[in-house]
């Protein structure tokens, strides 16, 4: 039986837009920066290498290491000006986080307003050290959002060429829905948590959604943030994929990765390790090609029952 065949080039699904025409299906996230311990060159060595692999889109948030993550890599890209022409940025907002950073929030809380998401916008700018963001996110879904606020910020962004295009995070069908309602330009993506071990968008309708709209949705923790990698862990997901890993000749996270580029929405990785060798690996398994019964083998593990 063949249960994978290699391919030596990615075929982009046929009823999904890439989120602009030179994202890459791999990308690489920076949340976890201020864990690898690099000098502001040595990530701007990691930016290129990434490039190297064709890994060209990178991302962001305004919060994550307490507000200093755009500007960590804002120096690096300071540190060699000729990356910025060559790379993609996504970025996002709509989480206020208490923190010294932010002296006046007192309570966690999310803003989507429009003088919240404007401002956010102009201070991820100006940390980056760039003119434009290709894409922005709203992080979460707001109780308190005003589609229509919200439309009229995007709306500013994009006719002041501060952004190109725009998406959210972790939504539900219903809430993208809404913000879809009131804008006068596709969203592009939906950022969430999908992995072998996070199967929720598979069932509640948020991937369907994605592929009727033509949404780009990006896998965040596709490793779930590493657990998938623990050869130790005694559960019955973890022997599948180290037998089926070692069947196919892949590591194991290689095929957590094909498993998710497998899905029919054109699922991109947002990768989060910080080691070149990590991410080289990572980028090849866009080389496999799984057959659809080791597919349902993993998503059966992974459910811990067969399909009905
Ligand atoms: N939109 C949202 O709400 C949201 C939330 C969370 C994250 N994100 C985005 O998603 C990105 C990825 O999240 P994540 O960091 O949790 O992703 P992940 O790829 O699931 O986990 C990365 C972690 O796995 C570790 N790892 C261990 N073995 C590995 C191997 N063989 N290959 C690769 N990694 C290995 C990495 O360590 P090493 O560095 O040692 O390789 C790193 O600590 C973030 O950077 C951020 O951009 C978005």
């Amino acid at each position: 039986m063949v249960l994978m065949e290699r391919t030596t080039r990615q075929r982009q699904p046929k009823n999904v837009q890439p989120m602009s025409t030179s994202g890459s299906r791999v990308i690489l996230g920076f949340w976890r920066i201020a864990q690898w311990g690099m000098s502001a060159e040595q990530v701007a060595g990691l930016i290129s290498a990434c490039l190297d692999l064709g890994i060209n889109t990178f991302d962001v948030a305004d919060i994550y290491c307490d507000y200093q993550c755009e500007s960590m890599l804002g120096a690096a890209l300071q540190t060699n000006s000729s990356l910025k022409s060559r790379i993609k940025l996504i970025s996002k907002c709509g989480i206020a986080l208490v923190s010294p950073a932010r002296p006046t929030h007192r309570v966690k809380h999310y803003n989507t307003s429009r003088e919240h998401i404007v401002a956010s916008v102009d201070n991820s700018l100006t940390s980056l050290g760039v003119e434009r963001l290709d894409l922005l996110l709203i992080h979460r879904p707001d109780p308190l959002m005003n589609a229509d606020e919200i439309a009229d910020a995007f709306g500013e962004l994009k006719q002041a060429g501060k952004v190109e295009g725009f998406g959210v995070s972790n939504f539900l069908p219903h809430q993208l829905e809404l913000l879809q309602s009131r804008l006068d330009m596709p969203l592009r993506a939906n950022q969430i948590e999908i992995s072998l071990l996070r199967l929720n968008s598979l069932f509640d309708g948020t991937l369907d959604q994605c592929q009727r709209l033509r949404v780009t949705p990006q896998a965040w923790s596709p490793l779930a943030g590493g657990a998938l990698s623990n050869q130790h862990e005694e559960t019955h997901l973890s022997r599948t994929l180290s037998r089926l890993a070692n069947e196919l000749g892949v590591t194991r996270e290689q095929l957590a990765i094909a498993w998710l580029l497998r899905h029919p929405a054109g699922i991109r990785p947002v990768l989060g390790s910080g080691k070149l060798t990590h991410i080289r690996e990572l980028v090849e398994a866009q080389n496999i090609q799984l057959d659809r019964q080791v597919w349902y083998e993993l998503l059966e593990a992974a459910m811990g029952q067969p399909v009905p």
